[in-house]
């Protein structure tokens, strides 16, 4: 049992006796209990991969933060790396992959992650549970299929993903038939997540905002819909960042929760996604450098615009690590004090 089941309750449209938050990135750099912990490792792989230091990472926040929920400490790579594609993360460069892929052969040779592949996440879920002690629920999450792909033909990121969008350009089958092998590995990894006791998901589309909305349909949302369709017993966030275009079509998924970055206004998301979804985000993470009293200000006018239902506070995408701790815990804690 929950004691805190705010979050699920808001997912679900239910009442709630105020705005739940969590925070994207709040198991990170910006505690300095995580890059404590985070020396324990030889590197981010390694660290992401021993059960013990990411359960203990992802429940931090929760006791340093106050947030409502955790999230489980690992990366959205984990499933390239589960098909055959192995990454390394280049401190202050971030992912990079030594094999990418090129050819239709090269798409052939990698296997559907099946749950038992990411035992280590599964591991990590079980200990975080354990030690929440049903304190708050906890987020499993995976990639989108088309955030997963870019990463997996470019090799690392980029400003433009050019070579990933060239893929779709010039291949569209090698494309589909990749896409579809990551959809397959993320249905199994999010189920196994669930099974270990994930009590919601997030669907992390990080570069839906690169694609035309014609693209954008064809090459990704198709594949996040069967994701939609294929987990369920618990709620589910698709987050789309930059995918302003595709609110619409968004809306019509069989999930209950549509991530906002802070480019989308409010009002206008409620009107193109309408009262069946839950939204969440939208905070700037750039607010967090400004004073308290703009952060006040800020937050109070986002939580009123969103409204006392159905909605998740949260930034509209990660926290940056130069953020000061005590102002993302003043921007929690003016969420967890507003009244309507
Ligand atoms: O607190 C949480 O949100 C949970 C943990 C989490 C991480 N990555 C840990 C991490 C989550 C949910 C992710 C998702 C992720 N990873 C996404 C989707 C969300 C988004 O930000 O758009 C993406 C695109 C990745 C890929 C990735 N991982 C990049 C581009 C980087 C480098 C950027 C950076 O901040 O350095 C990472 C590394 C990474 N993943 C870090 C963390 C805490 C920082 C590395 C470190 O601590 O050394």
């Amino acid at each position: 049992m929950l004691k805190n089941d705010l979050i699920l309750r808001a997912a679900r449209g239910q009442d709630v006796e105020r705005t739940p938050v969590w925070l994207m990135r709040q198991a990170g750099r910006i505690l300095p209990e995580y890059r404590k912990v985070r020396e324990k490792a030889k590197d981010f792989v390694t660290f992401v991969k021993t059960p013990e230091l990411a359960a203990e990472v992802t429940v931090q926040p929760v006791d340093i933060l106050g947030v409502d929920a955790a999230i489980i400490f690992s990366d959205i790579l984990v499933i390239p790396e589960a098909m055959g594609l192995p990454y390394k993360m280049i401190e202050a460069k971030g992912p990079f992959f030594e094999k990418t892929i090129k050819t239709e052969k090269e798409v052939e040779q990698l296997r559907v992650a099946a749950g038992e592949d990411l035992k280590y996440v599964t591991d990590a879920i079980k200990l975080a549970k354990k030690e929440l002690n049903g304190r708050v629920p906890l987020i499993g999450f995976a990639g989108a299929p088309w955030t997963i792909f870019a990463y997996m033909i470019e090799g690392s990121g980029s400003k433009t993903f050019s070579q990933a969008k060239k893929m779709l350009y010039t291949n569209p089958k090698l494309s589909h038939s990749l896409l579809q092998k990551i959809t397959d590995s993320t249905i199994n990894y999010l189920n196994a997540q669930i099974l270990a006791g994930a009590d919601l998901i997030q669907i992390f589309d990080s570069w839906a905002g690169i694609l035309s909305p014609e693209q954008y349909n064809e090459f990704s949302l198709q594949y996040i819909s069967q994701i939609c369709d294929a987990v369920t017993n618990v709620p589910k966030i698709v987050f789309a960042k930059d995918a302003f275009f595709a609110r619409k079509e968004i809306s019509k998924l069989k999930c209950d929760v549509i991530g906002l970055d802070w480019t989308m206004d409010i009002a206008e998301s409620k009107m193109l996604i309408g009262n069946n979804k839950t939204l969440q985000g939208n905070a700037d993470p750039c607010l967090l450098y400004s004073d308290l009293p703009t952060i006040k200000k800020e937050t109070e006018k986002m939580l009123q615009a969103f409204g006392p239902k159905r909605h998740i506070a949260n930034l509209g995408h990660g926290l940056y690590p130069d953020t000061d701790k005590e102002k993302v815990k003043f921007f929690v804690d003016t969420i967890k004090e507003f009244r309507f």
